[in-house]
């Protein structure tokens, strides 16, 4: 009951964040989306104002430098920022993923050295988990640390991390002994700029353009073993963790980029007019924005049912999962239709409905692709059903 009624009415503290992101993303996100995307550019100026309204660390508790608020109000900022330009808000994703994992699993001395530091926007943070050999299957990880002395050496090569270029610091995963298979990940914090750690190759990318998502090379890297986060051996469970916090974040990137797809359609509906009349006035017009719009709320009510059960203790790993495969197969679809909406416009660059195209598609890949949250759903669903 209580979960419904949550769902029902934001609190005041919610709605207040809601607004105040809202008007950021109209004011300054939204206006300078595509330049960015175009360009390639890295949106520094907007994300160093996330970092001043505090959502970069939204969930962070204040005495580390957060915004001390719940894992609903982070989707609700998420949801807005990445309405506004969805690429700013895989910065504050990834951004996120990484705090959530040193806040829940770190000693002192590493929230001193990579928690409070990272939550401002004066640092951002990668979060090292996929290799080019393994990606879906997060426990074949093959980059190795081997213990000398006091200290770990790393080995390897991660892909597609986020936020790479940029970025200070992060998490890197890799594998204290390979035949322990997930057992032997360990999660090994450090700083970008030390011996050993370099960017190769950037990829080029259909959409969210504005980050950079390359490769990280290690070569005979030093991390002390102070900076293991959580045990030798926990990593994978700390991926695992994290990632179920960090599907609500996807789940609500995807849900802002549905919504403002859907809001462009309405916009163009009304102002187009065919045969005589205003597309919006058209009932398969119509049906497009019934279904584009039911597809939106599910995404939300899904996503915030998933924070809820989190910011309750409960479990959620389902949910989340649900509320991503669901806001991203929406995302897709909202911003698919969109386009048809507009017609021939809907093809330029123009208007940003090509945009929103290109931005949704990677909503079902990164953090689990549909096929693994369809993975995670199921193995729940048996456990709960079967027999
Ligand atoms: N929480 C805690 N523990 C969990 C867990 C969870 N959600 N899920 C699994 N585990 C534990 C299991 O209990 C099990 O523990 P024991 O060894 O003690 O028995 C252990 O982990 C292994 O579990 P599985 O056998 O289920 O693991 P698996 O190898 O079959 O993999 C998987 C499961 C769900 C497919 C997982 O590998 C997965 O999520 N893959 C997708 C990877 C992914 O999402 N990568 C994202 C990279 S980050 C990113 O992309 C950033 C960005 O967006 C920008
Ligand atoms: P694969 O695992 O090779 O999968 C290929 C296809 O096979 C997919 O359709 C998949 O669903 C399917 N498949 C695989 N296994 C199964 C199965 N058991 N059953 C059914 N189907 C299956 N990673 C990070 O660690 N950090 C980041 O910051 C990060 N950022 C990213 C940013 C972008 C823009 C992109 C594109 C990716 C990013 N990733 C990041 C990596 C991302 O998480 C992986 O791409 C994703 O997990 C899929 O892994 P893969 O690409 O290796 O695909």
């Amino acid at each position: 009951q209580r979960s419904i009624a949550c769902l029902a009415s934001l609190s005041e503290t919610h709605q207040i964040l809601q607004r105040t992101c809202r008007e950021f993303a109209n004011a300054e996100l939204a206006p300078k989306a595509r330049h960015h995307d175009r360009e390639e550019l890295f949106p520094a100026e907007q994300v160093r104002r996330l970092g001043e309204l505090g959502l970069l660390s939204v969930a962070v508790r204040e005495e580390y430098g957060g915004s001390g608020l719940d894992y609903q109000a982070y989707a609700i900022g998420m949801e807005e920022v990445a309405r506004g330009d969805a690429a700013v808000a895989i910065v504050m994703g990834v951004n996120n993923l990484f705090l959530g994992a040193v806040q829940q699993h770190g000693s002192e001395e590493q929230k001193r050295d990579f928690l409070i530091p990272y939550t401002q926007g004066a640092n951002i943070a990668f979060y090292a988990l996929s290799e080019p050999g393994n990606g879906s299957d997060a426990g074949a990880a093959s980059t190795t640390a081997k213990l000398e002395g006091d200290s770990y050496l790393l080995n390897g090569t991660k892909a597609w991390i986020s936020n790479s270029k940029e970025a200070s610091g992060g998490l890197v995963f890799a594998t204290v002994d390979k035949s322990l298979k997930h057992k032997g990940i360990t999660a090994f914090l450090t700083e970008k700029d030390v011996p050993g750690l370099s960017i190769a190759k950037k990829e080029s990318k259909m959409g969210m353009r504005a980050t950079s998502t390359c490769q990280l090379v290690l070569e005979d890297v030093q991390v002390p073993r102070s900076r293991v986060l959580g045990n030798p051996g926990d990593g994978f469970k700390i991926a695992m963790q994290s990632l179920d916090c960090g599907r609500i974040g996807i789940a609500a990137q995807a849900t802002g980029i549905a919504q403002a797809a859907l809001e462009l359609a309405v916009d163009y509906s009304q102002k187009r007019i065919a045969f005589g009349k205003q597309l919006a006035r058209m009932q398969l017009i119509q049906q497009k924005l019934a279904d584009m719009a039911s597809r939106v709320e599910a995404s939300r009510l899904l996503t915030w049912r998933a924070a809820w059960l989190k910011d309750n203790g409960l479990p959620f790993t389902k949910e989340a999962a649900m509320a991503k495969l669901h806001a991203s197969e929406a995302a897709t679809y909202c911003s698919h239709q969109c386009i048809q909406v507009l017609g021939g416009m809907g093809y330029t660059t123009d208007l940003p409905a090509e945009l929103y195209y290109r931005n949704s598609r990677v909503t079902e890949i990164y953090e689990g692709t549909s096929e693994i949250q369809r993975i995670v759903i199921a193995n729940a669903v048996l456990r709960e059903l079967g027999s």
